[in-house]
């Protein structure tokens, strides 16, 4: 790999020995990779933060690397992790799993991480630029700003993200490079000139990942302008069920004016039509039990904004959660105090539902609750909860989510 002079001196220890092992994995990595060279990036994103996906050996990663004195030279936020870290004991954390995740929070905190705990970064001050190069994990965030922004990240991997922030650079392959940034396979979206309900958003994205896995898809005859809301469940959904990290939606994407720039001279691979039978025939598989008790209504994946959380609020008014159903909406600190100071928080427990910070449903010791049935407007929760939670999932909008939440059954 060609290094420029102060990348060879990082790598022979000049910055110390946590920039030096940085350097080493990145080098090692990059070559395998492809990379001919590292390039400075502007942000990170840590998705090495869960102790339910990290175990024992992440968090000692992490702690190796701050014992090492290793300090974030770029902006560099971090994903959910596996509790609410000022709260742990507000949902039945087991104590080991609560002692290995504090390890980790106390890790970050010596090497200076910016503690948002979302995997919406871009929502909460680390909101790279059109053309910027960054270097993230957490799929949905990638496939967020790469596809809605414009800014320019790999689908990077745990460990190498924190690489990444203790050195400021990154391995130039994929989706850095403007010829891997071109479409290849063209979808046609034909609603006969309608625009897409809410809950259709995560339901295409669902779709879309099925059938791209890590293809470039331009996505044509979107109606309307979409909500960052209603792209946020897209584009989560599209980097769940398949490896998608840019997806040219065309008049949204800065890179897709129009579908042709958006393939850049390219000839579709394919062409595919989405109408409405594909949607819901979609929907259709993207639950596991069709009716019953529910003991789980889990929204927020990704982490609600406030807007939804508002939303919740004023479906809830008047209403309670039936007694043999938790509720929770999962969220960020700064919104919870939002909504907190707006009076929707008090409101929303006074119904029976909880706002959960800095975790998730499928990052969090959820299946220690025994919850067999959860429902939810998620698709990645949709996709990854039978394996995470160990539990029957439904998805449905938010309104039937809310109905199931006060009839106790589906
Ligand atoms: Fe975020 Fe957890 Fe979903 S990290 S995207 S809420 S799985």
């Amino acid at each position: 790999m060609e290094l420029t002079k102060d990348e060879q001196e990082m790598l022979a220890g000049s910055k110390g020995e946590a920039v030096k092992l940085a350097m080493e994995i990145l080098t090692r990595v990059g070559e395998a990779c492809g990379a001919v060279r590292l390039i400075p990036v502007k942000s990170a994103h840590i998705v090495l933060a869960m102790y339910k996906s990290i175990f024992d050996a992440g968090v000692e990663v992490c702690e190796r690397f701050a014992s090492l004195n290793g300090k974030f030279v770029i902006p560099t936020t971090l994903d959910p992790c596996g509790m609410d870290t000022q709260n742990p004991d507000y949902f039945k954390t087991p104590q080991k799993y609560k002692e290995q995740q504090l390890r980790v929070v106390d890790a970050y905190k010596k090497m200076g991480a910016i503690p948002v705990w979302t995997c919406t970064p871009y929502l909460e001050g680390n909101l790279p630029q059109k053309g910027e190069h960054v270097g993230w994990t957490e799929s949905s965030a990638v496939a967020f700003i790469n596809s809605v922004l414009g800014a320019r990240s790999n689908r990077e991997t745990a460990v190498i993200d924190i690489c990444i922030g203790l050195t400021g650079r990154t391995m130039d392959y994929g989706l850095h490079r403007d010829e891997n940034r071109w479409g290849e396979v063209e979808i046609q979206l034909n609603l006969e000139g309608r625009e897409l309900e809410d809950s259709e958003y995560p339901i295409l994205g669902f779709y879309l990942g099925k059938i791209l896995g890590s293809k470039i898809g331009v996505l044509d005859g979107m109606k309307g302008s979409p909500s960052i809301e209603q792209l946020k469940s897209l584009l989560a959904g599209a980097a769940a069920s398949g490896s998608v990290a840019l997806l040219h939606i065309v008049g949204i994407t800065p890179e897709a004016p129009t579908k042709a720039i958006a393939f850049g001279g390219n000839t579709p691979e394919r062409t595919i039509i989405v109408d409405e039978m594909v949607l819901k025939e979609t929907k259709d598989s993207m639950s596991t039990v069709s009716k019953g008790k529910v003991d789980l209504v889990a929204l927020g994946c990704p982490h609600y904004t406030i807007n939804e959380i508002g939303k919740i609020a004023k479906l809830m008014d008047g209403k309670k959660v039936n007694p043999g159903v938790e509720f929770w909406i999962y969220t960020t600190k700064s919104n919870e105090m939002i909504a907190e100071r707006m009076g929707i928080k008090q409101k929303l427990e006074n119904a029976g539902v909880k706002l959960t910070v800095e975790t998730c449903m499928l990052i969090s010791p959820v299946e220690t609750w025994g919850f067999k049935t959860i429902v939810t407007d998620s698709a990645k929760c949709a996709y990854y909860a039978p394996m995470q939670c160990k539990a029957d999932v439904r998805f449905e909008d938010v309104k039937t989510c809310i109905e199931s939440a006060i009839t106790g059954v589906i």
